[in-house]
């Protein structure tokens, strides 16, 4: 078993990976995370609720008097209505603040369970239980949680860091492929945006991890998860700048999601679109060659994720959803562009006629 160490003071915690026979030693983690612990409210989705009911059994093996909580699976749960739900399930536990949140799930599942937990009765503890590629190697770790709003993706939220991160690969061999998929975009991005070597190991066992057959599918996920956490730990807050490259390719990705409804496209497909549009838009830019967006796009290809939106989506719409993106500052848009394979910077100074040729030349 592989532990990450989240490393933010008062705030710290283990990312425990392993692949692990359904929940044994879960009980005991959650113990471990949150000793003052006296009662649980665990939430999963119509596709986990299995998983969920076993760890909810497994906390009461370990003393814990739990309540469970299920809300429909795909990303439109991201809402203020399902946030309403787990408020009332908390309520009908009574729970207080030895209670701690679990969320069993994908990044649905931990950003609006995690956004419940970091807001009832102004913070309940919260360990994550991440079931979905995406969710490992990206979601569920940095404390990011929150819902949509019907105009745009995320934009109610709080940093609320987790007691604790359970990962358990088993999930990944059961994950439907396009999910499985989605996560790789995450996977990918890491590798440009902070890790060449990475990349380069991903290119040359694209098909064997595209297939799941690459018995070092663990090490991917702690590589990334640590990857993560050294940027988390440098800007929690993503207020000095650093935190925000974790973003490549997402002011894009949460226009395509916003305009195309939620749960058209999975969160790691657009983000596989908006990783290309970024590449494109670097180059238009001078700072990456033509050499970089075919070497990008490639990968994604390989690993067969989209490199362009299957529908057209106006670019007024798309432009005035990047306008309000939580990095947009005064109207301004800004975007998260590769200097190099490895490197990206923060750039808000991109001219919107630019933009609007990205969109619109496919
Ligand atoms: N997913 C980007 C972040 O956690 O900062």
């Amino acid at each position: 078993m592989d532990t990450v160490r989240v490393n933010l003071g008062p705030r710290s915690y283990d990312i425990a990976i392993g692949s692990r026979e359904a929940t044994s030693g879960l009980g005991a983690f959650v113990r471990a995370a949150v000793p003052k612990a006296s009662t649980a409210l665990v939430v999963g989705d119509s596709n986990t609720a299995d998983g969920a009911r076993k760890v909810e059994a497994a906390l009461g093996a370990n003393g814990l008097r739990s309540g469970f909580a299920e809300v429909p699976a795909g990303e439109a749960s991201k809402c203020i209505v399902q946030l309403a739900k787990l408020y009332d399930a908390l309520y009908d536990l009574a729970a207080d603040r030895n209670t701690v949140v679990v969320a069993v799930g994908g990044g649905v599942i931990g950003d609006l369970a995690g956004f419940a937990a970091a807001t009832y009765n102004r913070g309940l503890p919260l360990i994550m239980v991440p079931t979905s590629l995406l969710a490992m190697v990206d979601s569920s770790v940095g404390g990011k949680t929150g819902i949509n709003h019907p105009k745009g993706k995320n934009l109610i939220g709080a940093f609320h860091q987790p007691a604790g991160v359970w990962i358990d690969l088993a999930h990944l061999a059961t994950l439907p492929e396009r999910e499985y998929l989605s996560g790789l975009a995450e996977v990918v991005k890491y590798g440009v945006i902070l890790d060449t070597a990475f990349f380069d190991l991903l290119e040359a066992s694209a098909k064997l991890v595209r297939d799941r057959k690459w018995d070092g599918l663990g090490q991917i996920v702690a590589h990334c998860c640590r990857l993560k956490a050294d940027v988390v730990e440098k800007d929690e807050h993503e207020t000095t700048g650093l935190r925000a490259v974790l973003n490549y390719g997402h002011t894009f990705a949460h226009a395509y999601e916003t305009c195309g409804g939620y749960g058209t496209l999975l969160h790691g497909e657009a983000v596989a679109i908006g990783m290309t549009d970024a590449a494109r838009l670097a180059h238009a830019m001078n700072f990456v060659g033509a050499d970089f967006v075919a070497r990008q796009t490639k990968l994604l290809e390989e690993l067969w994720l989209p490199t362009a939106p299957l529908v057209t989506y106006p670019t007024d719409d798309l432009i005035a959803v990047m306008k309000r993106d939580k990095k947009a500052a005064g109207g301004k848009m800004k975007f998260v562009l590769p200097t190099r394979l490895g490197e990206v910077k923060l750039f808000d100074d991109v001219p919107e006629a630019l933009v609007r040729a990205i969109l619109e030349a496919r």
